[in-house]
């Protein structure tokens, strides 16, 4: 699967784990940045994540920040986007099969290496499962309108 990752300066040392991760169980990554601790603002990284996946150059996403709030936060305001801020692996499946959310943001300062890797394997194996939940998903979406 080809995936997209971005992170802001509390994010990047996790996103740098999930990168790693990902390439090793043979998945194509596309790194968005931050490349550094250096301070920035996680809506710059939500943003360029969110438009990687609408366009297609991506299939998935997983944001980064300190807590996975703020990154999750902008990446809802582009419009066609889902993406839920997960630290339990029952959500980190349910957000892909009953939410339809192409992006799953990660709190490097709430959640554990070990733990975000498995967060990270859930999410990605998971599949939307659609029926009543598309309908739900279209309401979601009509809310944008
Ligand atoms: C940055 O200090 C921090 O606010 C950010 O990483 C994130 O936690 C925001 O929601």
């Amino acid at each position: 699967m080809k995936i997209g990752l971005g992170a802001d300066h509390g994010g990047f040392r996790l996103k740098e784990d999930v990168k790693k991760h990902l390439l090793k169980l043979g998945h194509q990554v596309v790194d968005y940045g931050t490349d550094s601790t250096d301070s920035v603002d996680y809506p710059d990284y939500s943003e360029k994540v969110a438009k990687a996946v609408l366009a297609e150059e991506v299939e998935r996403g997983i944001l980064v920040c300190g807590t996975g709030i703020g990154i999750a936060i902008a990446a809802n305001k582009v419009q066609g986007i889902r993406c839920a801020t997960v630290s339990d692996v029952f959500s980190a499946k349910m957000c892909r099969q009953h939410n339809n959310c192409q992006i799953m943001a990660l709190g490097e300062r709430t959640v554990g290496p070990g733990l975000a890797l498995e967060l990270v394997d859930a999410f990605l194996a998971a599949e939307f499962e659609g029926e009543r939940h598309e309908r739900r998903v279209s309401k979601i979406m009509q809310l944008e309108k």
